[in-house]
């Protein structure tokens, strides 16, 4: 009996590609991850590193292919004066960071630091620039000190500072969060500053065109949105940004670990609503910009709760289970859905901040179930969407329902499909149907993602509690796929 779970994979209605850089990551100075996450200094004999990058994290964030990284904020990237970070190290002066716990920071890790970094781990570097209280000529110096090939004051200074090449950054985020951290700013003010410092941000590269991005609204800020596209040149405007958050509520977050199906389906019900939020806020766009020049960057998304008991409130530490495995694979999935709006977007935070893909403590690391997730996920990258057809069972808690299944499929440069699904009830099976039309496939294969507790989580001391496994559960007849999707459950497979 397969009545309730059908779907269509239409092999042959491909037209958007799943650009790559929806799989981006978002390291902030805050908490543990950058000062003892990616960044351990030069000097650690204790855990193996070059120029103070973790290599452990290094060869972990490329296996599971990380196409771009935001830094250095988020809230902290208004209150950063890039010159502070360059330099010998020893000159450089300290900063409070005012945002995150207040702590001081000496600036070891700055723009020479992130951008050589970025090139260890083969990812594009996405800088995210200080509007709130920098001035334009700080942002326009940074552009020239990454970016300038020739002779000029700000490359010069760059080479003195050992860098010869330039690093030719694409990705500029003009602010972030205008509306609130960013500067407290109203939509029409924050678009005429958008537009005065855009202008001075010159692509200063002969290779690469600048790719600047506004920072964008708040969740459902709808206004903000229309305001940004009716008020900015597109000439100048790259991307716009979203930021939304799996919350359940802002003032009583609810623990990581050890919440009950309620805490569960609220969070998962926040999650989903990703889906109306892009459908809603590309609308508006489509409005201003029907050929889709400008991208919607969802530069900030994930899983928030409350920090790990006896922990930094300003550090947002948190565990991360099978949860966030669910709110990861059903996102990726609804950017896969809008990929011809979508084409870049950051996960918050890659390491020991909010929904993490690593864990440190010490010497030691783990891999997260969101990691997991990702990695299996990476087939997507840069192929072609299959638009998918999807009829789903509920999820039902209380008087209340959620589609339990979510799917996505493509093709990729080999010709190869990968479909992914997931099926986010805790205590049922799925029993699904795919009609394969449009496409000829003879065997399947999988991975599969799952643990008998939502709560289920990796801990230093048992730090493979929760990882990727073959799967068995499916079979192909002719052009019907048969899958049999355990409950919470992350699986990719791929056709023959
Ligand atoms: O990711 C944590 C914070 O959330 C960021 O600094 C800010 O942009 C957002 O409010």
């Amino acid at each position: 009996t397969f009545a309730q779970n059908q779907v269509i994979i239409n092999g042959d209605l491909g037209k958007t590609t799943i650009n790559k850089h929806i799989y981006g990551h978002f390291a902030e100075h805050l908490g543990r991850c950058v000062y003892g996450g990616f960044y351990v200094g030069e000097n650690n004999t204790k855990i193996p590193n070059k120029n103070g990058v973790r290599t452990d994290v290094i060869e972990a964030l490329k296996k599971m292919k990380i196409p771009n990284l935001r830094w250095p904020g988020g809230c902290f990237a208004d209150t950063y004066h890039w010159k502070d970070g360059i330099g010998p190290k020893k000159q450089r002066p300290s900063m409070v960071n005012a945002w995150w716990g207040g702590v001081t920071e000496d600036n070891s890790f700055g723009t020479h630091d992130f951008l050589d970094m970025c090139e260890q781990l083969g990812t594009e570097p996405y800088l995210a620039g200080n509007v709130g209280s920098g001035t334009v000529k700080e942002l326009s110096d940074w552009v020239q000190y990454v970016n300038h090939e020739g002779v000029s004051p700000m490359a010069n200074l760059r080479k003195e500072n050992g860098r010869d090449k330039p690093w030719n950054v694409h990705f500029w985020g003009v602010g972030n969060e205008a509306w609130g951290c960013g500067g407290n700013m109203k939509a029409e003010y924050y678009a005429n500053i958008y537009r005065q410092y855009a202008t001075f941000m010159s692509d200063w590269s002969n290779t690469s065109k600048l790719f600047r991005i506004a920072s964008g609204a708040n969740s459902a800020d709808f206004n903000w949105t229309e305001i940004l596209m009716r008020d900015i040149p597109h000439n100048m405007l790259d991307g716009l940004a979203l930021h939304h958050y799996s919350v359940i509520d802002w003032n009583k977050k609810g623990p990581a670990v050890n919440y009950d199906e309620d805490l569960y389906f609220k969070t998962m019900k926040q999650a989903l609503l990703m889906d109306e939020l892009i459908h809603k806020h590309a609308t508006i766009m489509d409005k201003y910009d029907p050929k889709k020049k400008v991208a919607l960057v969802v530069d900030e998304w994930g899983g928030w709760y409350e920090v790990e008991p006896g922990t930094n409130p300003g550090f947002l530490y948190q565990q991360n289970t099978m949860r966030d495995a669910m709110i990861a694979g059903t996102t990726l999935n609804i950017f896969h859905k809008y990929s011809d709006r979508v084409r870049m977007a950051n996960l918050a935070q890659t390491i020991n901040v909010l929904q993490a893909v690593i864990l440190t403590n010490e010497e030691k690391m783990l891999l997260t179930p969101t990691y997991h997730v990702l990695e299996m996920y990476n087939v997507h990258q840069d192929a072609t969407m299959l638009p998918v057809d999807v009829q789903t069972a509920d999820y039902t808690f209380g008087n209340e329902k959620l589609p339990a299944l979510s799917v996505s499929a493509s093709r990729d440069k080999n010709g190869v499909t990968h479909i992914s699904l997931v099926n986010i009830d805790p205590s049922k099976s799925q029993e699904i149907s795919l009609n394969l039309r449009g496409m000829k496939a003879s065997g399947v294969t999988g991975r599969i993602l799952t643990s008998a507790k939502v709560q289920d989580h990796n801990t230093f001391e048992s730090p493979d509690k929760v990882k990727p496994a073959a799967f068995k559960g499916a079979s192909i007849k002719g052009d019907n796929l048969k899958v049999t999707l355990p409950p919470i459950s992350v699986v990719v497979l791929e056709l023959k």
